[in-house]
């Protein structure tokens, strides 16, 4: 019997009743898809093959003798949070439409991926998420990626030894094209940053019932069906019980000096004064530094960064139509449209991303974020929120503007902010904020069962 991937409630993984196919699917999936895996500190390799047999024989190595699976991973967190041992370093992969051909899939074989997306690769689809153009993108992401692998752990050195290890065993015909480091960051607090300084990573679909069950649920239920994010892996030994997911990886570049002066900007014109300015950022992003809803409260603070709420009430007088969480995440409906996302943040800088330099201080590029995120189809959640969400000034009420932290495409409409949080006072038209994030590169992939990978 196929696993029921349409299942609505969360996955009791460790339950003894737990049937025998669901247990093989977990023994063959990769870690970090249904439960996002510690990448403090994150190796990514992109690899290129050119001999199918010795491409295989390395991706069988490395899924033999260095990944583990989604259940030890499981079982790992389980024993780390009652103060047994740290868990082991994640090792993941995946592997793109070309990345297939070399490995000696044929062109029908390839058509057994439902994702017409996956099958294009990312450079093809550049018009259709308002991409720039591929001359423009980074050398490496320009060249014919067939494999990406990631290398994570929460100790740094670690991380370093593993990448040298699974570098110095790709076999000669191979090339590693290119490799980004990826480095957590955190506020006092403790909480996971991006280089803008606010908490990310908070809001997620949960697909366990231990992550779930620790979720307030009053408003917003944060449990997702496994079919968000799992599909067949069609060339595994047993589809019915060996998944994969698609994994959308872009290197997104920062410009945090000008998203700094766009806050400063947007205070001013919006009179906000004392520590009601940093309502203007919060605008841009639908969370306040700290992570508070701004749909929730009108000021930062106030304990654990809250999840539990919708936008229902409240008509953009409190959180913009555009603000970047409402753009991807409008809540009362496109359940379906959610990822699992597991970027990290790239590159160093000398300020603090919540210190109070000002904005000529802040890094204007080289740091970013290496978005990553698994999905059950690339064309109806990733490409649907960038295409039809995020870029589209129209979506959910006309004219509300482009998503300003990640929107791309002519930003050519006037658009409006409330004045005073809940109150319908609108300010005069603007022109909407520029474009302070850019795409450097990027590719569609698709991570197998261990399954498939074992069986090369
Ligand atoms: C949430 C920043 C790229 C989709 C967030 C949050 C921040 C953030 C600060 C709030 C934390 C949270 O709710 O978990 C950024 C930055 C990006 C970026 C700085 C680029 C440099 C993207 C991209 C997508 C995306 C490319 C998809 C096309 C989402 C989604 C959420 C989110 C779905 C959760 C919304 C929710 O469920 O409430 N992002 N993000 N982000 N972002 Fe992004």
């Amino acid at each position: 019997m196929a696993v029921d991937l349409n299942n609505a409630s969360p996955l009791a993984w460790d339950s003894a009743t737990l049937d025998a196919d669901t247990k093989a699917m977990l023994d063959n999936l990769q870690p970090n898809i249904l439960r996002a895996h510690v990448r403090e500190h994150l190796s990514v390799l992109f690899v290129r093959f050119n001999d199918v047999a010795e491409g295989k024989a390395f991706l069988r190595r490395l899924a033999t003798t260095r990944m583990k699976s989604a259940r030890k991973h499981l079982e790992e967190v389980r024993d780390f949070a009652a103060g047994r041992r740290r868990g082991t370093p994640y090792v993941g992969v995946g592997i793109s439409k070309a990345g297939y051909r070399d490995l000696g899939h044929s062109v029908e074989d390839v058509r057994k991926f439902g994702d017409k997306v996956f099958r294009d690769g990312m450079k093809r689809r550049v018009a259709e998420v308002a991409d720039p153009p591929v001359d423009q993108w980074e050398p490496t992401y320009q060249r014919e990626i067939h494999a990406v692998i990631l290398i994570g752990d929460a100790e740094q050195e670690t991380v370093t030894e593993l990448r040298d290890e699974i570098a110095g065993d790709l076999p000669e015909s191979a090339r590693l094209l290119g490799e980004e480091t990826g480095q957590g960051m955190r506020n006092p607090a403790g909480d996971g940053i991006e280089h803008f300084g606010y908490v990310d990573g908070r809001s997620q679909p949960l697909f366990l019932r231990d992550e779930v069950d620790k979720e307030p649920k009053e408003h917003w239920d944060p449990a997702f069906p496994l079919s968000n994010v799992l599909v067949p892996d069609p060339f595994s030994p047993d589809p019915d019980r060996h998944h994969g997911s698609y994994l959308v990886f872009r290197k997104l570049e920062q410009n945090v000096r000008a998203f700094k002066e766009i806050e400063q900007e947007l205070a001013d014109g919006l009179g906000l004064t004392g520590a009601d300015r940093d309502r203007a950022g919060a605008m841009l992003v639908g969370r306040f530094k700290d992570g508070t809803p701004l749909t929730s409260k009108r000021k930062a603070g106030g304990g654990p960064v809250g999840n539990d709420f919708t936008f229902d009430a409240d008509p953009g007088s409190k959180c913009p139509f555009s603000g970047h969480i409402r753009k991807t995440n409008p809540r009362s409906f496109g359940r379906e449209v959610l990822m699992a996302r597991r970027g990290q943040t790239y590159g160093e800088r000398a300020d603090q991303p919540w210190d109070d330099s000002p904005p000529e201080h802040r890094p204007s590029g080289e740091v970013g974020l290496l978005f990553m995120a698994f999905n059950s189809s690339l064309v109806r959640q990733f490409e649907f929120t960038q295409q039809s969400w995020v870029n589209n000034a129209d979506f959910e009420n006309p004219a509300t503007g482009h998503d300003p932290v990640i929107g791309q495409g002519e930003r050519d409409i006037k658009v409006t902010f409330p004045k005073v949080w809940g109150k319908p006072e609108m300010s005069l038209p603007q022109t909407q904020v520029g474009q302070t994030v850019t795409m450097k590169g990027g590719e569609y992939f698709f991570a197998p069962s261990l399954a498939y990978l074992r069986n090369l």
